[in-house]
């Protein structure tokens, strides 16, 4: 390995909010947090030398973008995935969740329903409901440790004809699903067959791990490309969400038009210097970087599951085929939501998202997040198995 994952990072002055809004959160500022999802590794030293390169400038007034920033996201996306995005289609946006609330504004009426699929990462919901549109859940299931979809009743409220839009979470936080060719296109031909519109939210598609591949849905077919709109970023890989920018899609150059003007209206249209010189140093320089995050990850997430199987045999541990979130089953020991919460906060010390924040759902699981050098993720298991072990006596 030529990168450092095991590092001891203080994040203690980084005016992180996994660190320090953990008392706001959860009324408690001592406990080990292991929730928001970003990572407690330094960035990528090449990201870091572009950056520094550009501090060394000393003057940081608005930038253009060349169109060499588009075109890295674009050969990253065709190297990694084999899917040819036409750089023309792409607008860059301060984030995903921005861009998604916004194609909800844009795109839809106070009637028109959205659907998503709980359990699911919060803001899904809150761009649908806090836009004033109904939301329509398609709840997985979770069958023997992993979830599937239930196509069944996908295709009994698609066929509702104010279902406008589909958002999927490809790969799913926080069940850590890589949804396969088939199930993406059993989902897509019920979109199609319904009038159903998709925004694909693919933002942990490079966190994958080694016997799944990431397919993106509108990498499909034409037809199923355009009823899409695809979202990504670099971001999240790398450990610069801080950063704010993310790509969009769209094939309908309507869709392209209004989207622009909108930023163009707010003003918020253009990348600002840091994050013009990261993302593309992410994209063009990155790849050894997190190759071997991704091998440090894997080997987390294995770690944790023989843990938990041998120590705290009472949780069942659903394996993450990518992300590095891992969705974790307390539902044996019988808790309520607030029970066990109490208990993982007061027993263990430990900050960890409750899995009802992703829809009721995900009552009795908790979500752990598991990118931090390997000493971490001992401490949180021992602390995780305290908390049920005052639990069982
Ligand atoms: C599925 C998903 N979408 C979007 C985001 C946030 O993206 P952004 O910071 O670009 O809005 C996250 C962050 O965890 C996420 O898990």
């Amino acid at each position: 390995m030529i990168y450092n994952f095991d590092k001891n990072v203080d994040r203690s002055k980084n005016n992180s909010v996994k660190w320090e809004e953990i008392g706001l959160n959860f009324g408690d500022n001592d406990l080990l947090p292991m929730w928001v999802a970003d990572m407690d590794f330094e960035t990528a030293p090449e990201i870091l030398e572009a950056m520094n390169n550009k501090l060394n400038q000393k003057i940081f007034g608005y930038v253009s973008r060349p169109d060499s920033y588009f075109e890295s996201a674009v050969n990253w996306t065709q190297k990694r995935y084999g899917y040819d995005i036409d750089p023309k289609t792409l607008i860059h946006s301060p984030g995903v969740i921005p861009t998604i609330s916004l194609i909800v504004r844009l795109f839809t009426s106070e009637n028109d329903k959205i659907m998503i699929q709980n359990p699911v990462y919060t803001p899904f919901s809150n761009t649908v409901k806090l836009n004033n549109r109904k939301l329509v859940i398609n709840s997985l299931i979770e069958k023997d440790g992993k979830y599937i979809i239930d196509f069944e009743d996908l295709e009994n409220k698609a066929k509702d004809p104010d279902l406008k839009w589909f958002i999927l979470c490809n790969p799913h936080n926080p069940v850590g699903r890589v949804w396969t060719k088939e199930e993406l296109e059993k989902l897509a031909h019920i979109c199609l067959k319904n009038d159903v519109r998709i925004i694909a939210d693919e933002i942990w598609r490079d966190i994958v791990y080694k016997k799944h591949k990431h397919i993106s849905i509108a990498s499909l077919s034409k037809e199923i490309e355009d009823i899409t709109i695809t979202c990504f970023s670099a971001t999240k890989t790398f450990n610069i969400a801080g950063l704010q920018a993310s790509f969009v899609s769209f094939q309908r150059i309507e869709e392209f038009n209004s989207f622009n003007k909108e930023l163009e209206i707010l003003d918020i249209r253009r990348n600002n210097p840091f994050n013009l010189v990261a993302v593309e140093a992410a994209f063009n320089k990155g790849e050894e970087w997190l190759n071997e995050l991704l091998e440090y990850l894997e080997a987390n997430v294995d770690y944790v599951e023989k843990y938990i199987k041998e120590n705290v045999p009472k949780i069942n541990v659903i394996k993450p085929e990518g992300t590095y979130l891992m969705w974790l089953d307390f539902r044996n020991l019988k808790l309520d939501n607030d029970e066990l919460s109490r208990v993982l906060k007061e027993e263990g010390k430990i900050a960890l998202s409750n899995g009802y924040s992703f829809g009721e759902e995900g009552s009795g699981f908790v979500r752990m997040n598991i990118a931090c050098p390997r000493y971490m993720v001992e401490e949180g298991l021992s602390r995780i198995k305290k908390a049920v072990d005052s639990i069982i006596k």
